[in-house]
């Protein structure tokens, strides 16, 4: 009989014969949900108790929607093609399915030519993949080596050998937190169009970056990009709010009609008090601007702590760290046995490239996501795991 799939399923069977070490207090390393300081005071509204006697209000409230347009304009200068109508936006309950539909969307534009292939990166957050296959469609696997290098992606699209539903890009990427420059991302748009694709851009960790700022897709799709796109944004990553599943996609409008007639028929769509709430967050950027602050302190507590591992790579942005150890299930398995750290090995969340390289064997995705007491513990204990010998488990 085969085990669990999911990442999350597959660790925990991992460590399932292993109890924590007495005497030390358990650490979650392996979840991306930032604990960085108080919950944002926008969240009260959610206590609003007439919200959650209604429907939902389908394409959510004329506020949210001007929240959206509002942090669009601000942050990547997206005010003239949203007011043109040239991109359209629409809810979404979190990303994570949100993805998945918008990949099985584009894999039912496909008409002949054989089962289609979903291009993605490895590693991946797993929505790609898992969507990919529920669709019907092939994952085919891009890995970025050099930043900002669309080659990969160039070389994935005929490897694909027939049909191309959707080029999914993740920008900054996770779980290594790699920024693409505009030029990339013009290029990613190029690739796409050529295929007759949908691009769809993961950019939920826009605003988590601890070096510079983060292009989006919508800075760089007025600039002649023809083709199909989704671009999806979240408040899990950037106000700390998973538990809202709050976020919402931009893209050209054929492409956003399409989302909309689906979720709003056939999925969800966010009760008021999280639309207002939504609103809120997506209005303010000093809460964000604190997290990106309390982020960037773990990955100066990282440095300290780590700089001397082999390896060690500070990321740009996003979450976590990317260690390379000599054997990631045996290091998950060890780190929790014996310091009570739990990390997420690395080929949980990758699939070998067109080369058969799988770049997440000999890695652990680490979450720097605690308040500072707990994020320095976490780091300390990993420190001397590293530092001891190692003794498979
Ligand atoms: C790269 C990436 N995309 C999308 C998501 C989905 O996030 P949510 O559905 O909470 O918006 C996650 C969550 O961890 C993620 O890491």
């Amino acid at each position: 009989m085969s085990g669990p799939t999911g990442a999350f399923a597959r660790l925990r069977q991992l460590v399932r014969d292993l109890p924590a070490p007495p005497g030390l207090e358990p650490i979650q390393l392996q979840l991306g949900e930032a604990r960085l300081g108080t919950p944002p005071p926008e969240l009260a509204q959610l206590g609003a108790a007439e919200g959650w006697t209604r429907y939902p209000q389908l394409g959510g409230s004329a506020e949210l929607r001007a929240a959206y347009s509002g942090w669009l304009d601000r942050r990547f200068g997206a005010g003239p093609a949203l007011a043109s109508g040239r991109v359209a936006i629409e809810p979404t309950p979190g990303s994570k399915q949100a993805l998945a539909v918008a990949i099985a969307l584009a894999v039912a534009r496909v008409r002949g030519g054989g089962e289609p292939a979903v291009v993605m990166p490895t590693p991946f957050y797993p929505a790609y993949r898992v969507g990919a296959a529920a669709a019907g469609a092939r994952a085919v696997h891009y890995r970025l080596t050099g930043e900002g290098d669309a080659a990969a992606v160039a070389a994935a699209v005929p490897a694909a050998g027939g049909p191309v539903a959707a080029v999914v890009v993740c920008n900054p990427g996770s779980p290594r937190g790699e920024i693409l420059p505009p030029e990339t991302l013009r290029q990613v748009g190029r690739i796409a169009a050529a295929a007759g694709a949908v691009l769809v851009v993961d950019e939920c960790y826009t605003d988590s970056y601890t070096a510079r700022r983060p292009p989006g897709y919508l800075s760089v799709a007025d600039q002649a990009v023809p083709g199909p796109f989704l671009v999806l944004h979240s408040l899990s990553k950037r106000s700390a709010a998973p538990g809202l599943r709050s976020g919402f996609l931009a893209g050209d409008p054929a492409s956003v009609a399409g989302y909309a007639d689906y979720n709003r028929e056939c999925g969800v769509s966010s009760p008021q008090p999280v639309c207002a709430a939504a609103a809120a967050l997506w209005s303010d950027d000093g809460h964000v601007a604190r997290l990106r602050a309390a982020l960037g302190r773990n990955w100066d507590l990282a440095d300290e702590l780590l700089a001397g591992l082999p390896g060690y790579r500070r990321a740009d942005a996003g979450f976590f760290l990317w260690l390379p150890v000599p054997d990631d299930e045996v290091w998950a398995r060890r780190l929790w046995r014996d310091h009570g750290l739990l990390a997420m090995p690395g080929r949980y969340l990758s699939a070998p490239d067109q080369d058969g390289v799988d770049p997440g064997i000999g890695h652990l995705r680490i979450a720097l996501v605690h308040d500072p007491d707990r994020m320095r513990e976490a780091l300390t204990r990993l420190r001397h795991a590293a530092q001891v010998e190692e003794v498979p488990a």
